[in-house]
């Protein structure tokens, strides 16, 4: 992409997802263009790797291929969920060295500046980052302390003239460039850790009037969010197909059943490094009187010795994401944990342990509805956007809650960052 040199002047939108980021440019006037991150890609997963063969740092899905590949190192995802918990002040060894969480954020926004400047020729005038409603859920001290710590991390990272949107107020700004008249919409961001809503009003002559504005304040009439995301779906259906296998609720031989707290590590993609410390290593090791089956313990073991944690969660992920598009059962690859063992997850399998995560994020819609002051029937569109938004139980579960109102799918993994830039139009 070339930019004229007027369009230094301009605002960066920064999407820093949990699952994956996505950076975009808009000039004084002009359209947001999203910025290229990985070869042509237009997002880079959220993922670092710190390669323990060569010493060296990787990104996105370098990170990951690297990783998944057998390459001896650390790899980190998720890294947003960490804001908002009380282990972003931690300490933690990589490759010999301790590393602060934030600092490990830090250096991906870094990255995110770099591949950013070297398209625009210098560094952006003005940065928009976005934040979910919440970080953290009903704890409003804990929410601020994970904005600052992102503030912080930014700041570290050497960027310059911050400033904060919330994510689905970006995505209703990106959206507001594509309708030809006024309109009440319910903008629906599901990503890999939130889950927010906004009702807004929007219409073709308020573009580009920034929302912060006096005048378009008013056009937002109420935000929702709550932290639960397609990480949170990975994690259901890891524990409901896969950790059974490792001995989730399996009984001991004097009745009691495994202890359960390793399996939901396991399965939960920022939690599974700790499983492979010496010390938990050794745990682990001693839970083996709890089994009665022993080859279930087996399994775990060289599950921990071989590091397939992250292996298995993206298999189940690629599950989840299979059998939504397909609507047929998807194969759940197990076969590094042992030679032929694998998991099948069927669409209703997927919407039965799903149910209870989407009663309540849609639970969350109406609650953005009720805050607007709106009935249901006053909304024009429902519009989705957020990898998330595609899982077919959500979008049936949704349009069962609102029915008579139209889903329109969006950009499910650019919109919120063109919308970031946008809302830097004008300052
Ligand atoms: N076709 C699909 N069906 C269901 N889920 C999908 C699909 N494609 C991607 N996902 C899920 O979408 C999530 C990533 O979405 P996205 O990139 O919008 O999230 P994010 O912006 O990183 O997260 P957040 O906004 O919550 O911080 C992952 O959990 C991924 O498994
Ligand atoms: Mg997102």
């Amino acid at each position: 992409m070339n930019f004229s040199s007027a369009t230094q002047h301009g605002t960066l939108g920064i999407d820093f997802g949990t699952s994956n980021s996505a950076l975009a440019w808009a000039d004084k006037d002009g359209l947001a263009q999203a910025l290229t991150l990985e070869g042509e890609a237009h997002t880079l997963p959220t993922a670092v790797f710190y390669n323990a063969e060569e010493h060296s740092t990787h990104f996105g899905r370098d990170a990951i291929k690297l990783y998944l590949t057998g390459t001896e190192g650390r790899l980190m995802r998720s890294l947003k969920s960490l804001l908002g918990s009380p282990l972003l002040g931690e300490k933690t060894l990589v490759n010999g060295q301790l590393l602060n969480f934030q600092d490990i954020i830090a250096s991906f926004l870094k990255e995110l500046r770099q591949r950013a400047t070297q398209q625009l020729g210098e560094e952006p005038e003005r940065v928009v980052i976005g934040r979910p409603v919440h970080f953290v859920d009903d704890d409003p001290a804990r929410d601020e302390q994970a904005q600052e710590a992102l503030r912080q991390a930014a700041h570290q990272a050497g960027l310059n003239n911050v400033s904060f949107q919330l994510e689905p107020i970006a995505a209703a700004l990106d959206y507001e460039r594509r309708i030809t008249h006024e309109s009440l919409v319910l903008v629906v961001d599901i990503g890999g850790g939130t889950s927010d809503f906004t009702v807004v009003r929007l219409g073709p002559n308020r573009v580009a009037r920034a929302v912060e504005q006096a005048d378009r304040a008013s056009d937002v009439l109420a935000t929702s969010g709550v932290h639960i995301g397609g990480t949170d779906y990975d994690q259901k259906l890891n524990l409901g197909h896969v950790m059974p296998l490792l001995g989730l609720r399996h009984q001991g031989p004097r009745g009691r059943e495994v202890p359960s707290g390793i399996f939901y590590d396991l399965a939960t993609w920022h939690l599974i490094n700790w499983r492979y410390s010496p010390r938990a290593m050794r745990e682990a090791l001693a839970l083996k009187d709890e089994y009665s089956d022993k080859q279930l313990h087996q399994r775990l073991m060289t599950v921990l010795q071989e590091r397939l944690g992250h292996q298995m969660a993206n298999e189940v992920e690629q599950a989840k994401i299979n059998c939504s598009q397909s609507g047929q059962a998807s194969q759940i690859d197990l076969s590094r944990v042992e030679a032929g063992l694998q998991a099948l997850l069927s669409p209703s399998s997927m919407a039965e342990y799903l149910h209870d995560p989407l009663t309540r994020v849609v639970a969350c819609a109406h609650e953005c509805v009720r805050r607007a002051g709106l009935s249901k029937g006053q909304l024009d569109a429902i519009y989705l956007t957020g990898g998330s938004s595609a899982l077919v139980p959500f979008q049936q579960a949704l349009q069962a809650a609102f029915s008579g109102t139209a889903l329109v799918e969006g950009d499910l993994f650019g919109g919120v960052a063109a919308g970031l830039a946008y809302s830097g139009q004008g300052r």
